[in-house]
C-alpha cells in the first residue's frame, strides 16, 4: 500500500470497532522471551511491526501459530543476536534486549529503528539495566549485553520519563533478584497491560500506571492467557475524524477511561460526546469546531501519538491556536504537507507551531513522514476539496489495522493505487 487516492468533501459517520493496541501488543509480544512456558495472546492488531516482530521471535528460534489468537512458545529459543535488517524497522526491536539478558544472561541487539520524530536514544535503557547489573558495549550500532548468573534489583529513578525504557527496565526486573523500584516511571495504560500480562504468567509488579513500580523478581515464570486493550490512538483518531468532517463515529470495543484528556479537549472544540462502558460517540454534525491549545505531555497528559490529528482538526477550526510538542524534537514534519492543501501554519519555535483556522482546505499529492503524520494526511484528503494522494503511505500499515477500509464503511472513498 504506498499510494492511496482520496476523494474529498466527505462527511464520516457511522461505527468502527477498534483494534488491539500497537504499543501494548508489541512489547507483550517481546515479554514471552521471559518464559519457556506456552503463550496465548488475543486482540492483536494486523499491523506490519506486528509481524516483523513475530518474524524476530521466530528467528530467535521461537514457534508461532496465529489463527485468530496467537500461540508463541519460546522454550527452544537458541539464538541471541538479531538481523540487521529486521531490527532496524521497527523501535519495538529494543524490548527483545532486556527480557533475553534476564532469561539467558546475554544478548547482541542493533540499535532499534522506528518513526524518525527525533533522535530516540536508547540511554535510559542501557543505564537502567547497567544499574541491575549487566555489563553493556556498544560496538558499530551493536549492543553487546551479558550478565553473570542473575540480574540484582535495585532502586532506579528515571532522569525523565521514558515510555520504552519503563517497560525495558520492567521486565528485566521479573526475574532479578530481590526488589527493583522504577521511580519516575511513565504510567501509559500499555505499561499497565505489560505488568498484567506479566503478572498472569507469575510475575509480582505493584504499582504499574503510577509513577513508581515495584518489581519483586521471581525465579522463573510460567504460561498463560492475555487480551489486549484497545487502541486509545486508533480511537482518539477515529473521534478526530468525526470532529473535523462534522460528521458522527461511534467507536466500539475501545477503553474511554485511557482516553480522558482526549475527550476533553475533543469536548472543549464544540464535540457532543458520549461514552458507554466499552464504547464513544462524537457527534459534530453541521458544526465547525472551535480551535484548542494543546500541550503534549507523558501520561495522563495529551498524547504525542495525537498531535498530528489535532493540528488538522486546529487548521479547519475557528480561530488561532498553539500546539506544542515536548516529547520529540522532531515531529511537525507533516505540516509543510498541510500548508501544501491550503493551511495556515507558522512554527513559532522548534517545538510551537501556531495554526489560523481556514474553512476548508484543497486536495494535493503529499508525503507522509511517520505513521501519524500518515494517518491525518488521510484524513486531511478526506475533507479536503478534490482528489489527494498520500505517497509512502505505507507508514500506515505499520500502525493501523485496515485504516482505509475502515474510513470508506464511515463514508471515505479511498483507493489504494
Ligand atoms: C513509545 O515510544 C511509543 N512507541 C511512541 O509511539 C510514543 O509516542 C511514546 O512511547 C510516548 O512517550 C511504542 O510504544 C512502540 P519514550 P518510546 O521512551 O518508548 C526520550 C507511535 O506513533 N528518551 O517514552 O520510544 C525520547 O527521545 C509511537 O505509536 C531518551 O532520551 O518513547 C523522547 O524524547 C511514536 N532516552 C522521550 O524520552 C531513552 O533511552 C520519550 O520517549 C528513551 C527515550
Amino acid at each position: 500500500m504506498n499510494k492511496l487516492c482520496i476523494e474529498g468533501n466527505k462527511n464520516l459517520y457511522g461505527s468502527v470497532v477498534i483494534s488491539g493496541s500497537k504499543n501494548a501488543a508489541l512489547p507483550i509480544l517481546f515479554m514471552t522471551i521471559l518464559t519457556e512456558e506456552k503463550i496465548k495472546i488475543s486482540n492483536v492488531p494486523n499491523l506490519t511491526d506486528i509481524n516483523i516482530a513475530l518474524r524476530l521471535l521466530v528467528y530467535l528460534g521461537a514457534k508461532i501459530a496465529y489463527k485468530k489468537i496467537l500461540s508463541i512458545d519460546t522454550s527452544r529459543i537458541n539464538v541471541f543476536s538479531t538481523p540487521y535488517d529486521l531490527i532496524k524497522k521497527i523501535r519495538a526491536s529494543i524490548w527483545i534486549l532486556a527480557p533475553l539478558l534476564a532469561r539467558f544472561g546475554k544478548a547482541q541487539i542493533f540499535l532499534p529503528g522506528g518513526c524518525k520524530i527525533g533522535s530516540r536514544p536508547i540511554d535510559l535503557h542501557l543505564n537502567g539495566l547497567i544499574k541491575l547489573g549487566a555489563t553493556i558495549n556498544l560496538k558499530n550500532d551493536c549492543i553487546n549485553a551479558f550478565v553473570k548468573g542473575r540480574l540484582k534489583g535495585k532502586y532506579i529513578l528515571m532522569e525523565k520519563i521514558s515510555v520504552g525504557a519503563t517497560i525495558t527496565i520492567m521486565s528485566a526486573a521479573t526475574l532479578a533478584q530481590g526488589l527493583t523500584i522504577i521511580d519516575n516511571a511513565a504510567c501509559e495504560p500499555e505499561i499497565i497491560d505489560i505488568a498484567k500480562f506479566l503478572n498472569t504468567l507469575g510475575a509480582n509488579i505493584i504499582g504499574a500506571g503510577t509513577h513508581k513500580i515495584f518489581i519483586t523478581g521471581v525465579l522463573k515464570l510460567n504460561g498463560g492467557n492475555h487480551k489486549v486493550i484497545p487502541d486509545r490512538i486508533e480511537t482518539g483518531t477515529f473521534l478526530v475524524a468525526a470532529a473535523i468532517s462534522k460528521g458522527y463515529i461511534t467507536c466500539h470495543k475501545t477503553e474511554p477511561k485511557h482516553l480522558k484528556n482526549v475527550l476533553s479537549k475533543l469536548g472543549k472544540t464544540g464535540a457532543k460526546i458520549k461514552t458507554g462502558k466499552d464504547w464513544i460517540k462524537l457527534d459534530m454534525r453541521g458544526k465547525r469546531p472551535k480551535s484548542l491549545n494543546i500541550s503534549t505531555s507523558p501520561y495522563p497528559g495529551f498524547p504525542t501519538d495525537m498531535q498530528a490529528q489535532f493540528t488538522l482538526l486546529n487548521i479547519i477550526s475557528k480561530g488561532m491556536s498553539t500546539i506544542t510538542e515536548t516529547i520529540f524534537e522532531n515531529r511537525f514534519l507533516y505540516t509543510s504537507e498541510l500548508i501544501h492543501m491550503g493551511a495556515k501554519i507558522k512554527i513559532q519555535n522548534s517545538n510551537t507551531i501556531v495554526c489560523h483556522g481556514v474553512p476548508t482546505l484543497s486536495s494535493a499529492n503529499v508525503s507522509c513522514s511517520d505513521l501519524r503524520a500518515a494517518a491525518t494526511l488521510v484524513l486531511a484528503g478526506c475533507i479536503s476539496i478534490g482528489v489527494t494522494i498520500v505517497n509512502q503511505a505505507d507508514h500506515l500499515i505499520r500502525g493501523y489495522d485496515s485504516f482505509p477500509n475502515k474510513l470508506n464503511k464511515l463514508g471515505a472513498n479511498i483507493k489504494i493505487i
